[in-house]
């Protein structure tokens, strides 16, 4: 008996002891972290969208959308893959939400594909179909107490809408836009309190019509070959239409469907944080107009209905006006603002000093061609600015969620904020021996968390974190060899196989309250045998 007590005492102090140290560690290196750390009704999911894990890409009426298009052209995707099958989560839905509350997620990010719920857009009929596959997803997501996250534009739509009037460069995709919003705000928000315009109005913007990555592949020299497009302006007017489609929708879902259980509205934007290349003033300035051009060509016009003042400076007549009545409806159309983060980038002056690349080697490898004169990249005298990973330009920068929270928390008077992406990929060549056995994953969400709860006690108000990715997917014109999941697919057969992520992210969430309660010797010799 007393050494059974003696026992336990020397458990309950050993575990005492490290758990002191790991706080001091925590503030040293802020690596460690726990569900405790974040307030107690944060949410933690993990997201998807529609194009990357569905599959069925022609099944239940479904049309053929813009990226069905351009994966059967050969060259466009890495691998030559292409989505038609994917994860095949349209048929495989209810395992996947069954994953999530295994995992004890309280939220779950998705989007709706536009091609499935209106394959001819407004011209054409609502597909009942999907909006009947769409509302047993939300059912039984809120049946199991997940909180669905809808985003209603995630990088795809109905092909034919492109080729009738040139897509999102023309002011008639708005029209379209806000339909396909209404009928979904009509089907779901008596269930789905968190909807997302837009996934990434930058990225997109730059990838399909300034860099050519994705469609519809235009582009003008120096950021490519294209054979029509112009890189300067397109990027620009496709932004333009995207936000006035916003602006209508969030005026639309504010006046007929907020009622319906107090929804809010909100939109992501892909965040990068910027720090300076050199000590020097002009870097630092470059740093903030980076900061500027990617996350307030969003942002500035959704909270303070204009463009941000370092993009009209220097776009001058460029840059698409907004009328009075637009920039009214414009201002203050968000209830929340998503980070999705990634990585960290230098930036260095292109005004005052010229700079280092010239203008064909700016758009190769992983540096980024030169917006608002701020040449990005993510390695300094060759050595990177943290780990590399599977993505060109995600380096591994677990400070930069602290500041990218604080810079967005300063410039939008702490506007609300939700982290809708946070992930990481191993490079290529090391992913296969670390598949399932991914540490470098558990370290990277570990201290990217740790940061972002530092984030919250200086005041950020940061109200949930989703993992990207629930599972591994069709990662865009980079086919299926970068792989962020917590979940692998195996190939053929598409079974969900757990990565020791997926356990370290359950434990996380149910297990890592430890300062909560007194610690007993039960709990010691349970955490003991772990
Ligand atoms: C983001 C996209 C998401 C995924 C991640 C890796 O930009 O929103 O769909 O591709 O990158």
């Amino acid at each position: 008996m007393k050494t059974a007590k003696l026992k336990c005492v020397i458990i309950v102090t050993y575990f005492l002891i490290a758990s002191i140290s790991a706080v001091k560690s925590s503030t040293e290196e802020l690596t460690n972290v726990k569900r405790s750390d974040f307030p107690h009704e944060f949410l933690f999911g993990a997201a998807t969208s529609a194009y990357q894990v569905e599959g069925a890409f022609h099944e239940d009426g479904k049309s053929l959308s813009n990226w069905d298009i351009f994966c059967h052209i050969d060259g466009n995707v890495i691998d030559g893959s292409n989505a038609e099958i994917a994860d095949d989560h349209y048929h495989r839905f209810m395992e996947d939400i069954e994953i999530m509350e295994s995992l004890g997620l309280t939220a779950y990010r998705f989007s709706i594909s536009w091609s499935r719920v209106l394959p001819r857009g407004k011209l054409g009929v609502i597909n009942q179909v999907a909006i009947d596959f769409y509302s047993k997803i939300i059912d039984n997501l809120v049946l199991r107490g997940i909180r669905p996250f809808v985003t209603l534009f995630h990088f795809e739509f109905p092909h034919e809408l492109e080729e009738r009037f040139g897509g999102w460069l023309s002011p008639l995709m708005q029209e379209e836009y806000v339909y396909f919003a209404e009928v979904c705000f009509r089907s779901f928000s008596d269930r789905v309190k968190h909807w997302l315009t837009f996934n990434e109005i930058n990225l997109y913007a730059e990838f399909a019509y300034e860099r050519a990555v994705f469609p519809p592949l235009r582009c003008s020299p120096p950021f490519g070959d294209c054979a029509s497009g112009n890189s300067d302006v397109e990027p620009l007017v496709v932004a333009h239409n995207m936000l006035l489609a916003h602006g209508q929708a969030a005026k639309l879902y504010r006046e007929k469907f907020k009622s319906k259980m107090d929804g809010v509205l909100g939109i992501t934007v892909s965040a990068f944080m910027y720090v300076p290349l050199t000590d020097d003033e002009n870097d630092k300035e470059a740093a903030n107009r980076a900061l500027a051009f990617n996350n307030g060509w969003t942002l500035d016009p959704l909270v303070f209905g204009e463009y941000p003042p370092e993009m009209r400076k220097i776009h001058g007549s460029e840059l698409p006006r907004f009328s009075a009545e637009q920039s009214l409806l414009l201002s203050k159309s968000i209830d929340f603002i998503g980070i999705n983060h990634y990585g960290t980038l230098y930036a260095k002056d292109c005004i005052h000093s010229g700079c280092i690349c010239n203008d064909s080697s700016c758009t190769a490898g992983s540096d980024r061609a030169i917006r608002g004169y701020v040449y990005t990249a993510g390695e300094r005298d060759g050595i990177p600015i943290g780990e590399r990973t599977g993505m060109d330009r995600f380096y591994v920068v677990p400070r930069g969620m602290e500041d990218i929270v604080d810079y967005i928390k300063e410039r939008y008077n702490n506007v609300p904020m939700f982290v809708t992406e946070n992930g990481f990929s191993y490079p290529v060549e090391k992913d296969d021996s670390f598949q399932l056995h991914d540490v470098g994953r558990i370290q990277f969400h570990r201290s990217y968390l740790a940061h972002l709860a530092q984030a919250i006690r200086k005041g950020g108000d940061v109200r949930g974190y989703f993992v990207w990715s629930l599972m591994d997917n069709f990662e865009w014109s980079n086919g299926y060899g970068i792989k962020f999941g917590l979940y692998q697919i195996e190939h053929p057969t598409l079974k969900r196989i757990p990565k020791l992520s997926a356990t370290w992210y359950t434990d996380f969430l149910n297990k890592s309250t430890i300062f909560d309660a007194p610690i007993s010797c039960n709990d010691a010799s349970r955490l003991q045998s772990q």
